[in-house]
């Protein structure tokens, strides 16, 4: 029986266009790692989807005048868009607002009760008067009592830096309807008693292996400042509603029911769902931008293990930093940055996905501008993939028609070049090493290109070699299809393209090492250009 491999993308809000932001920040890795486990036979079940709840939604939707139901259609409908566009091969590319993921948290509410893990506290919380609803923090503004500046926020004064309450504020008045005026008022909330999970949760963060630097620091620092119960249901209409007598007007908080989505989205997915989630020796890997850490390093797993009940909790946790533009962040209400409906105007999806990977913020934040883009597609892909592809076929249908000319032995000292760079691609994909995986890809590349020059078959055409010009070209075929199969994850067009110059079927399985796989005699066609060159001033 082959592996299990469990990958689900980080959720994104439905309030928004998606930006190449969150392309590389998640969507495109986990869809590249998806692809190589399948490639190498593992048994992949790969999850993303669209988070629908939370305040985000609940305040876009009164925005734009809408009900939150059909805002949250609205966006999903581009996002979905997005999934199609840039070939992300989802199993399932499900929501969390469905009666799936309902049942499955209503059952974890009761369970994480019955356990006692569950506590009722009451609070004091802001309440607009006129709206006759509480209010979040940040959406309470007021005159701060230290500076006197008019529009801090419930949480902060962005004017002084005090980190307030909403109780300090003078003439506090909601973000929302400034009319109306924001008292404090008595409320009650289910509490989840997160702090007797710390040493459980410390074990296990300590038992994981494979993190980025960043992921691994941040959950130690929430550990070490000490983990506090935290609030799991919030005065608002929109959400999970709570499932206990009294909070019929509450719903669970967005990060409560959120990570579940990845099993209910899965248990929409396959039947079979459970021989991965409550599989101990499924290897689950999860990826997200490196704002949702605390959530998926700290908050989730303390649910599963506070549940007992036997969850797959996240092995290896791929955080990603943030990619910025121009130098600047990426932001819709700026204008900065490329967003998803238009990038398609500019390259094919192949080229974002290729120079984004090759740029992924994976250390640190990093800067992508459209200059590096060109000189990205430019350079590797035009230049030392479509060129030699292009090459090859031309100059082999001229001189020996539409089959594969006949070859030898494999060219040893290839070979040994070849599979040295295969071995090291192999392994940062396995390590999820995007930018180190495409240095590698690009290597392959850059050898084949050089026998090519180095065997010159032209020059043993015109010299009356024609076998070994032959014998050149076929190995120069076999590169081809090599390259087709390396470069499958990651331009999956590209490769499916490539794949079609041969006549035969040849899968695109992950290889272990080179090999001739294309016979001599096999019936090629001479394919369009794979990339076109990007103009600079276009591009700009
Ligand atoms: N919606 C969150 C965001 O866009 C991510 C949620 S990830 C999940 O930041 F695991 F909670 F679903
Ligand atoms: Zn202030």
């Amino acid at each position: 029986m082959s592996e299990k491999y469990l990958i689900t993308s980080a959720l994104p809000y439905v309030n928004n266009q998606l930006h190449i932001g969150h392309l590389i920040g998640c969507l495109l890795p986990s869809d590249v790692y998806a692809r190589f486990c399948r490639a190498r036979g593992r048994d992949v079940l790969y999850i993303g989807g669209s988070d629908e709840h939370g305040t985000t939604s609940e305040i876009g939707a009164a925005r734009e005048n809408m009900p939150v139901e059909e805002y949250v259609e609205k966006y999903r409908a581009k996002h979905l868009d997005v999934v199609r566009d840039f070939k992300l091969s989802f199993d399932h590319y499900g929501r969390t607002h469905t009666p799936q993921q309902e049942k499955l948290i209503h059952e974890l509410f009761e369970r994480l009760e019955s356990q006692g893990m569950i506590e009722e506290k009451v609070s004091n919380q802001p309440y607009s008067v006129n709206e006759k609803k509480f209010l979040a923090d940040r959406y309470v503004i007021g005159t701060c009592p230290r500076c006197g500046y008019d529009r801090a926020y419930g949480n902060e004064c962005e004017k002084c830096g005090a980190s307030l309450d909403p109780a300090d504020l003078i003439n506090p008045h909601s973000a929302i309807d400034p009319s109306s005026p924001v008292e404090m008022r008595e409320t009650k909330h289910l509490y989840f008693k997160l702090s007797s999970v710390t040493d459980k949760l410390r074990a296990w963060v300590n038992s994981r292996t494979g993190w980025p630097k960043t992921a691994t620091a941040i959950a130690n620092k929430w550990l070490d400042e000490g983990l506090h119960d935290t609030p799991i249901t919030r005065d608002l209409k929109w959400g999970i509603p709570v499932n206990k007598p009294g909070y019929e007007d509450k719903v669970f908080y967005v990060w409560f029911d959120a990570p579940w989505g990845y099993v209910s989205i899965s248990q929409i997915a396959t039947d079979d769902w459970a021989s991965w989630w409550k599989n101990p020796d499924c290897h689950y890997t999860q990826f997200m931008g490196k704002d949702n850490v605390s959530f998926h390093a700290v908050f989730f797993p303390a649910q599963e293990i506070a549940v007992n009940d036997n969850w797959k909790t996240v092995d290896v946790l791929k955080a990603l930093n943030f990619m910025n533009f121009n130098g600047a962040k990426i932001s819709k209400s700026t204008g900065n940055g490329i967003f998803l409906d238009e990038a398609l105007n500019i390259a094919p999806s192949d080229c974002w996905r290729y120079a984004l990977l090759a740029s992924a913020p994976e250390t640190d934040d990093t800067d992508f501008t459209m200059t590096r883009f060109a000189e990205i597609v430019n350079k590797d892909l035009n230049g030392l993939l479509g060129n030699f592809v292009s090459r090859v076929c031309k100059l082999s249908n001229k001189n020996f028609g539409d089959t594969v000319p006949a070859g030898g032995a494999t060219d040893e000292d290839l070979a040994h070049r070849i599979n040295e760079k295969l071995a090291e691609l192999t392994g940062c994909l396995d390590a999820c090493e995007f930018r180190k995986s495409i240095i590698a890809l690009r290597d392959i590349y850059g050898i084949a290109n050089e026998y090519m020059t180095e065997k010159e078959p032209w020059a043993l055409v015109k010299n009356g070699d024609t076998a070994g010009a032959a014998a050149v070209l076929n190995e120069c075929f076999q590169l081809i299809d090599l390259f087709a199969r390396v470069s499958a994850p990651i331009i999956p067009d590209a490769a499916e393209k490539i794949q079609n110059i041969f006549a035969g079927t040849h899968d695109l399985s992950w290889p272990t090492m080179y090999e001739h796989r294309i016979a001599s005699g096999e019936k090629f066609t001479v394919p369009e250009n794979l990339f076109t060159r990007i103009e600079l001033n276009d591009a700009e």
